[in-house]
């Protein structure tokens, strides 16, 4: 089996981040979430990736290469647009033949991997099989609307939802959903959808599978979504402390990487700080992933993501933020007491 990763899009409701990094490679726990489900791809047994990739292609085959980090080989396939998730899969057609393929969308996260489902769909012969799970605003995603445990009918972002069932974003697939992209229309917002063909293939009588998620799944398409991933991630994951640490009230659930220097702080797990960071005079509270040279001074933060080179200082508390690379955070060292913004486009302030 191969395996078809999408990493296109436009990731629009990320903005102003992603008018900078693509959307997959924001990280989660200090990594980009392109490289979880690159690694639960690879727990599968999966090595032959196709990646398919839009404007942000550059910045993506930097950050993945070739795949030999993975021990994987990765074929880059470019998307003229992002014309949606069905004309993806149409585009990777030549890369993928007639092999039986999973396809993960970069930008989603699923806790209990996807060996099961690989190893199960690569022996049966069913045409597609997808994930389901209850989610609280399905008019958000994909919706199935179920017949017991069979699915009768998929909308995509329905108005007035059949169900809480959401299609997660992790989709098995046999040959035969190219026949039904190639009679597809564009949807309402514009996109040829893979919802609707997987619609197609049980209207052709196809045998299309459906298993209901029962772990965690984020879609990190929000800002929200990704503060939650990252929560749910360094929940799960082991802390080590590699750094100096000095004078500082450090939880067991806290990792700090190499050459970071923790002084006369509190940090509170989980949490993550990158290599190479200086604390401060600090508070890190739980659910903070700050990431490589960022300087945390006189300053509180939690349940926030901080990318690399970030620099804040004598500021308040922040929290629930995700702040981009190279950005500065900092007081007036005089009169007037006034806000100081130079914000890019779609940047958003929370003023206490
Ligand atoms: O996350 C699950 C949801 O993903 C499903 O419930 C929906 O049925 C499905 O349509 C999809 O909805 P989104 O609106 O969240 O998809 P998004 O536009 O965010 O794209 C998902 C990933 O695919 C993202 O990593 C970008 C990439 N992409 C997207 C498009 C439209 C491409 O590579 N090419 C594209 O043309």
């Amino acid at each position: 089996m191969k395996a078809l990763i999408l990493a296109g899009g436009k990731g629009s409701r990320l903005r102003p981040i992603t008018f900078s990094t693509a959307k997959q490679l924001v990280p989660v726990a200090n990594k980009p979430v392109i490289e979880y489900g690159i690694e639960a791809i690879r727990e599968a047994g999966i090595s032959d990736f196709g990646i398919i990739v839009g404007d942000s292609h550059a910045e993506i085959e930097n950050a993945l290469g070739d795949g030999s980090r993975w021990e994987a080989k990765f074929t880059y396939i470019p998307q003229v647009a992002p014309l949606g998730l069905a004309h993806a899969v149409k585009t990777a057609k030549p890369y993928l033949q007639d092999d039986r393929f999973i396809m993960y969308l970069g930008d989603n996260l699923i806790k209990t991997g996807v060996a099961g489902l690989v190893e199960e769909f690569k022996n049966d012969a069913f045409d597609a099989s997808i994930l389901l799970t209850r989610v609280p605003n399905p008019e958000e995603f994909g919706v199935a609307e179920l017949d017991g445990d069979r699915v009768v009918r998929l909308e995509e972002k329905p108005k007035q939802p059949k169900s809480d069932y959401a299609l997660v974003g992790v989709y098995l697939f046999g040959p035969s959903v190219f026949d039904a992209i190639d009679v597809l229309q564009p949807s309402f917002r514009g996109e040829y959808e893979i919802t609707d063909a997987i619609q197609g293939l049980i209207d052709a009588g196809k045998n299309v599978r459906s298993h209901i998620v029962t772990g965690w799944w984020k879609d990190t398409g929000t800002v929200q979504a990704m503060l939650e991933a990252n929560r749910l991630i360094l929940e799960s994951m082991s802390h080590s402390i590699k750094g100096e640490i000095q004078d500082s009230e450090i939880d067991d659930t806290v990792s700090v990487g190499e050459g970071a220097r923790v002084v006369s702080s509190c940090i509170r797990g989980p949490a993550i700080i990158g290599p190479g960071c200086v604390i401060e005079h600090a508070y890190v509270g739980p659910f903070t992933s700050i990431a490589a040279g960022v300087t945390l001074k006189n300053a509180e933060i939690e349940y926030s993501i901080v990318m690399d080179d970030c620099r804040i200082e004598d500021a308040g508390r922040i929290t629930g933020s995700l702040i981009g690379r190279g950005v500065n955070v900092t007081r007036a060292a005089r009169k007037p007491a006034s806000l100081g913004l130079v914000l890019g486009d779609n940047s958003s302030v929370t003023l206490p």
